[in-house]
């Protein structure tokens, strides 16, 4: 089971399935991976125990924060806000593709497959900046990507913005579309401007990030999923230039690579803003 349904199956309450044999009785089953992994992380947890000086009353509210994070389904979004920036540059160092980012935890399966000419779902007064969202998908040597699936998401244009599906009463797959590069690898896609967002703040999640003095705001970004015969998927996001929480995003995630300047609105697109952006993908190793 990918990450992804991991994660949405968390979500839904429909329990996770671990990839782990259930072991005999008195039978002891070393995972060599989980040791290297996990026995620093618990070494390093005990040493900060220790250097600080950890009381039992402080020990108390980590069980109670960490009770109410299961509690509260914040389990993916405090993983995701705290960690998973780390995981996407450990897990993309040796990619040819263009940068990736973090999916976090709002991606939704299945979102509609759009049309052509591509228009994002949308409410019919559907508040915020009219933006083209064009480029081109090529491999890393340049080849055009026909056919390539762009998976996109966003925040809607009230600030602060929310995700249909997860959060406000947006309409399900409101500002959620799946739409295909022409025959020359060129995609275009009219929406609107996503906006910043705060990541939930009054669950354990925000309280967290609050106590060590962050705010919850995450940058205003697109979120895309591209896949294509031949290559590995990319997920990753664009951020806008001027954005003022690029500095200091609560998932800790932008990447300089991917802050585009928009195009304001003007001369032949007196009312649109357009963002262009060239993925490249990196093609599957030959079986
Ligand atoms: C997001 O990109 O939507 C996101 C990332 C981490 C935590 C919460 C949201
Ligand atoms: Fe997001």
């Amino acid at each position: 089971m990918c990450v992804r349904s991991v994660r949405y199956a968390y979500q839904r309450g429909e329990g996770v399935p671990t990839k782990q044999a259930v072991p005999e009785f008195g039978e002891i089953v070393a995972s060599p991976r989980v040791v290297e992994v996990v026995e620093p992380l618990i070494e390093e947890i005990r040493r900060t125990i220790l250097a600080s000086e950890v009381t039992y009353e402080e020990w108390g509210e980590v069980i109670a924060f960490l009770l109410d994070v299961g509690a509260t389904g914040e389990m993916p979004l405090l993983l995701d806000a705290l960690f998973e920036a780390a995981v996407d540059v450990s897990a993309s160092r040796a990619s040819s593709a263009s940068p990736s980012a973090i999916e976090g935890p709002y991606y939704v399966p299945d979102a509609p497959m759009l049309e052509p000419p591509y228009v994002m779902p949308q409410r019919p007064d559907e508040p915020g900046q009219q933006l083209l969202f064009a480029g081109r998908v090529t491999g890393a040597d340049g080849t055009p990507v026909p056919a390539a699936l762009l998976d996109v998401w966003q925040s809607d244009g009230t600030v602060p913005g929310t995700y249909s599906n997860v959060h406000g009463d947006q309409p399900d797959f409101n500002l959620r579309g799946r739409f295909q590069t022409d025959d020359r690898g060129h995609y275009e896609l009219r929406t609107i401007q996503p906006v910043p967002y705060t990541i939930p703040f009054e669950g354990p999640t925000g309280r967290l990030l609050n106590a060590l003095g962050r705010h919850p705001w995450r940058p205003a970004h697109f979120h895309v999923k591209l896949s294509a015969d031949g290559y590995r998927t990319l997920t990753t996001q664009i951020y806008f230039a001027g954005d003022q929480y690029l500095d200091s995003d609560s998932a800790n995630a932008v990447k300089d690579e991917l802050i585009i300047a928009v195009e304001p609105p003007g001369g032949d697109h007196p009312d649109t803003a357009v963002l262009n952006y060239d993925f490249q993908l990196q093609p599957t190793p030959a079986a």
